[in-house]
């Protein structure tokens, strides 16, 4: 099958357009074929070799854990699929990294996967499951503390991947919605759903905020800054949440925070996505979507001989939304 192809490991400008052989479904899968697939931050960070320590072996293989596609084989253990479902799944990697969504098939275990949205196109269902699980995870996760209609919500990186979803999570659930980010993206913040839009490299975030929520945020995403944002824990009212999207590259002393959070009654998460309510999650994001209560991330979107690009792109930074590759 086609697919973008890296040895071993490298920068992300380095993945190929090549061929790998067509992954085989187990008992408890699903063999999908991809119609499109989005890139995340993870994807670069997998190239450069971070994930080695827990993933092992990387030989010649496929990036990519997220997907829209046609199911096209369903496992002997599988129930509540059939041939020819649209699903949205995220790729996992137990038997090594070869079977990433670059690529026209992937497998996958059947509980990382959900019914795809019927009114979200192929490209906006692969941008949902890494980023926009986790920020609804970093919203409504019952250990997180979950966002009520009528609180306030402060959305750091809100431009961004997760954050552009999470915007659009807040104010589907009837929360005030703030959101941090560059000048060139505070109109698409606020058309996400964001009360207020803070230009985060011109403004002094903490003033900005104060004018709108006196007393501190009740809940403050940070999918932007690793929980470095200075002054973060004053943002928020005491007894608030603080909830801080790993990102393993530059995180703030976690410790710390949770420390000084404490005396104030601020829990701090140090948000992990869990996939064990993976499937759960994206049904209730379907839902979300196919209710028409949610607006989704601006899409960039590449064809698979320039998936290259697109990894590149994400590595760089500065991506509004999400970058998307189609596979035809
Ligand atoms: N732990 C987990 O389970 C998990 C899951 C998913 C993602 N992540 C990690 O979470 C991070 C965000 O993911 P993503 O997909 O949303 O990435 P993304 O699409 O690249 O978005 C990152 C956002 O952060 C913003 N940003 C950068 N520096 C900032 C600053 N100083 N102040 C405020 N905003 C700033 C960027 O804005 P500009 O465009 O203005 O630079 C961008 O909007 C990545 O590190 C990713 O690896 C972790």
């Amino acid at each position: 099958m086609r697919a973008l192809v890296m040895d071993g490991f490298g920068s992300a400008d380095q993945a190929k357009l090549g061929e790998l052989p067509k992954p085989q479904a187990l008992p408890d899968d699903l063999l999908v074929r991809v119609t499109a697939a989005s890139v995340n931050p993870v994807d670069w960070k997998e190239m450069a070799g971070y994930l080695a320590q827990v993933y092992g072996e990387y030989g010649t293989w496929a990036p990519g854990f997220d997907a829209c596609g046609i199911v096209e084989e369903v496992g002997a253990n599988v129930s509540g699929f059939a041939k020819g479902d649209r699903v949205v799944l995220l790729a996992d990697r137990r038997e090594g990294p070869q079977s990433g969504t670059l690529a026209e098939f992937v497998r996958v275990p059947a509980r990382l996967a959900a019914k795809a949205p019927a009114q979200a196109s192929d490209a906006e269902v692969a941008a949902i499951p890494t980023a926009g699980i986790t920020g609804y995870q970093g919203l409504f996760r019952p250990d997180v503390g979950t966002l009520k209609a009528g609180e306030s919500v402060l959305i750091l990186g809100a431009s961004g991947g997760i954050g552009s979803f999470s915007v659009g999570y807040a104010h589907a659930a009837g929360a005030r919605v703030a959101a941090a980010a560059r000048d060139v993206n505070l109109d698409y913040v606020r058309s996400l759903g964001a009360d207020l839009a803070i230009d985060y490299k011109n403004e002094d975030v903490a003033a900005a905020l104060k004018k709108w929520a006196p007393g501190g945020v009740d809940h403050l995403l940070d999918a932007g800054t690793g929980g470095n944002q200075p002054g973060i824990l004053d943002m928020i009212r005491d007894g608030g949440r603080l909830v801080i999207v790993a990102t393993y590259v530059n995180d703030a002393d976690i410790e710390k925070l949770t420390a000084e959070g404490s005396k104030r009654g601020i829990a701090v998460h140090y948000l992990i996505l869990d996939l064990a309510t993976l499937r759960q999650d994206l049904e209730a994001t379907a839902t979300l979507i196919d209710q028409g209560k949610m607006k989704l991330p601006e899409l960039t979107v590449y064809p698979l001989d320039r998936g290259a690009e697109a990894l590149a792109a994400q590595q760089k930074g500065g991506v509004r939304g999400k970058l998307v590759v189609t596979i035809d």
